[in-house]
């Protein structure tokens, strides 16, 4: 048999102009449909679907019958002529579904396994689409990735984050930046996470760093020469689990000599705008500039999004000297007051919900230690509270807040300002949610400028940015605390729709400067010397002036593809507890490898690394249900834990000694029951009614989520 493909046609590409050709197709049966005497299959390749029928009048008898041992994910090629369907039986959901090819020849190229999920996404009658992912465990998903990646709408991910790359490389091409690949075996690069660090065998007991960025390799190749840079680039991060978080994830990082940030503003403009384009969203320019301060003060982060209003109004100046207590307390305390107007939102917000559900639950949880809510009415203020608020308050109030009948005032008052606006950021952001005042398909691009320098730590300051950013003055002390926490960086921000998509900044190229920053730091001159000792001698051989940005590449691939989850645009990813259930890694390595590595003495009995969190029952616990246990409960857990574990042996006990024979270990000894952590009391999330709380579970079974078994194990 002729088993060249050079004359393969594509399923996808099926149509009129086709009709009366001879074709062969090459690709896996997405669905079969058996008539009896004639059998309909889908035909999928990368292209798309193609319907192929072998039917006694076109095929013959022994092709027919080979055709009748086809499952799905078969692996065929097929000879056969293109016709019209019968008017009729069109299928409007498949590109080719005016066609369909009459096959004359069958090959079985590879079967398959009934495979553990449908990939089919088509139905094969004129039906409605189907729609499996959402109904997979992401983690079944993930394990059988080859066939998760089979399906049409994975494949068109992964085109369309190809044509976005394609985009990058063409427009950066075109500005003369050139493309240059950094190490990945190196030394630690500091962006505020932990390292993956690699052991080597030739330096016994030393250990490479995973890069967290390629940060310092960019300024040396400016200092180098290298003036526009820039690379599409692993970076590893060893960091808390967040959904929009992968512990290996792109960077499209540059940077750029002899420029300021308007330059970096221009180019990123520009790229990010053409990115999108991929995607087909037209993004509104210039994109809106906000400084740090200004989105902390107006939405209480510094990532606004920008996407809906409840912009804050800061009331503090009303009740400089109100009778209200609680108001009067903060006021003494030099504190402030600020507010959102819910426009229009009385008829969803009754009192019940403000009072019982946001003042004592939801805005305590934001850190805050309470909320003033008003509800607007023809009649005025309405409020438990509004009593106590003189005449002339109330009026200021209204006028303030811009307010009218049906719209809600909440308000949030503390000593600390910081408190205040985070606190009310995310109060803004649960009602946006809740009332669903975000619309879809806006996008508003956002650059945060003029970030503090330095945060506060509990023994002085660190870098918020990393210590490589010039700040916007020189002449500072770096011993002086509060003098470091005024001061401004040249860093700038990306957010889109509230998302931090990329950040960069201006960088320090005088060694005098930089010294001075690592002075702040509090770091030791010694321990300089040693993480970053080479870098800070190529700032004494003439560094250019110079800065650059990265842009999370797989951030903004999910969010111009409208990815629920950046794992949806990664090939391979890390579920959300870091692991990677295809190749089930992390995963324990030999005393040997250990040993060869010089980190195990393998005469020795020592255990080998991790094993301690399998012999603690809490911490396999925790670890299992991926659920945080802290300190302060571990003690109650471990003793819940071994009177659960002796109630299933004294069980599982008593029923082997009843049927003389070790028994099935029972599913469940007493009859379940909710346990809470004191002082929590349970509420139905409004997110469970629409599935929306299991969204980010790793795995969901039948509704609830999905945990490894452990007692009895
Ligand atoms: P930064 O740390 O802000 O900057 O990283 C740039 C962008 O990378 C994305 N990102 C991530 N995406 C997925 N998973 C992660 N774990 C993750 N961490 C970060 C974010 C972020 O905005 N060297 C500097 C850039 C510079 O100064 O030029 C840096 O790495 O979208």
């Amino acid at each position: 048999m002729d088993m060249t493909f050079h004359d393969r046609s594509m399923c996808g590409h099926m149509g009129a102009s086709h009709v009366g050709r001879q074709v062969v197709l090459a690709g896996w049966v997405d669905a079969l449909r058996d008539h009896g005497e004639v059998l309909f299959i889908h035909l999928r390749d990368q292209s798309g679907i193609v319907q192929v029928v072998f039917s006694p009048e076109c095929t013959e008898k022994s092709v027919c019958e080979q055709a009748g041992q086809l499952r799905n994910e078969f692996c065929v090629r097929i000879t056969g002529r293109v016709v019209d369907r019968t008017p009729g039986t069109e299928n409007p959901h498949i590109v080719t579904g005016d066609v369909e090819v009459n096959a004359s020849d069958l090959t079985i190229l590879s079967q398959s396994e009934t495979p553990p999920f449908t990939i089919s996404e088509k139905s094969m009658l004129a039906g409605a689409p189907v729609r499996q992912d959402q109904a997979v465990a992401e983690d079944l998903r993930l394990q059988y990735r080859y066939l998760d990646l089979r399906r049409p709408s994975m494949q068109r991910q992964l085109f369309k984050r190809h044509a976005i790359i394609r985009a990058i490389r063409n427009f950066l091409d075109e500005q003369g930046f050139i493309e240059v690949e950094t190490p990945m075996l190196t030394r630690s690069t500091p962006e505020g996470a932990r390292d993956y660090i690699v052991p080597s065998r030739h330096h016994p007991r030393s250990f490479y760093a995973l890069p967290q960025s390629p940060q310092l390799f960019k300024q040396l190749l400016m200092v180098g020469g290298v003036e526009r840079y820039y690379q599409i680039v692993r970076c590893f991060r060893d960091e808390d689990l967040r959904p929009n978080r992968q512990p290996e994830f792109t960077q499209l990082d540059l940077e750029a000599a002899f420029i300021d940030e308007e330059f970096v503003y221009r180019v990123f403009e520009e790229l990010v705008a053409r990115m999108f384009a991929v995607g087909g969203i037209d993004l509104p320019r210039p994109f809106v500039r906000m400084t740090w301060t200004d989105a902390m003060n107006t939405a209480g982060s510094d990532r606004p999004d920008l996407r809906f209003g409840m912009t804050f109004v800061d009331a503090t100046d009303i009740f400089t000297d109100t009778n209200y207590a609680i108001f009067r307390q903060i006021m003494e305390r030099g504190g402030c007051i600020k507010g959102i107007n819910v426009k229009g939102q009385s008829g969803n917000l009754s009192k019940n919900i403000l009072q019982n559900e946001y003042a004592k639950e939801i805005v305590p949880g934001f850190g805050a230690r309470g909320m003033t809510w008003m509800r607007v009415a023809d009649a005025g203020l309405e409020s438990n509270i509004v009593q106590f608020f003189s005449e002339t308050e109330q009026k200021r109030i209204l006028e303030r807040f811009g307010a009218e009948t049906g719209d809600v005032i909440l308000m949030i008052a503390d000593a600390s300002w910081h408190l205040v606006c985070t606190a009310l950021g995310q109060l803004r952001l649960h009602l946006a949610r809740r009332l669903e005042l975000i619309p879809e398909g806006v996008y508003k691009p956002l650059w945060i400028t003029n970030f503090p320098l330095f945060e506060a730590t509990d023994t002085g300051v660190t870098s918020s940015h990393h210590p490589f950013t010039m700040p916007d003055q020189t002449d500072f002390d770096p011993t002086d605390t509060d003098a470091l926490l005024d001061l401004k960086s040249r860093a700038y921000d990306l957010v889109i729709n509230g998302e931090e998509t990329g950040g960069g900044s201006i960088r320090i190229n005088d060694r005098r400067l930089q010294d001075k920053i690592f002075q702040a730091l509090d770091l030791t001159e010694e321990d300089v010397a040693e993480k970053f000792g080479f870098f800070l001698q190529a700032l004494e051989y003439g560094a250019p002036p110079h800065g650059g940005m990265a842009l999370g590449l797989d951030r903004i691939t999910a969010m111009i593809l409208s990815a629920p989850s950046i794992r949806e645009v990664i090939a391979f990813p890390k579920n959300r507890s870091a692991f990677c259930p295809l190749t089930q890694a992390p995963a324990p390595v030999s005393r040997e490898q250990l040993a060869e590595l010089e980190l195990l003495d393998i005469k020795d009995d020592a255990p080998l690394p991790g094993a301690g969190r399998q012999k603690d029952p809490v911490a396999s616990l925790s670890w299992v249900s991926r659920i945080g246990i802290e300190d302060a409960e571990r003690e109650e857990i471990r003793t819940a834990v071994a009177q659960a574990k002796t109630l299933a042996e004294r069980v599982n006990r008593e029923a082997s000694q009843n049927t003389g024979e070790s028994a099935e270990p029972l599913f469940s000894v007493l009859p379940a029951s909710n346990r809470f952590r004191p002082g929590t009391t349970a509420r139905i999330s409004e997110l469970s009614e629409n599935k929306r709380l299991l969204e980010n579970a790793p795995a969901v079974k039948g509704g609830y989520f999905k945990v490894a078994s452990v007692l009895g194990q």
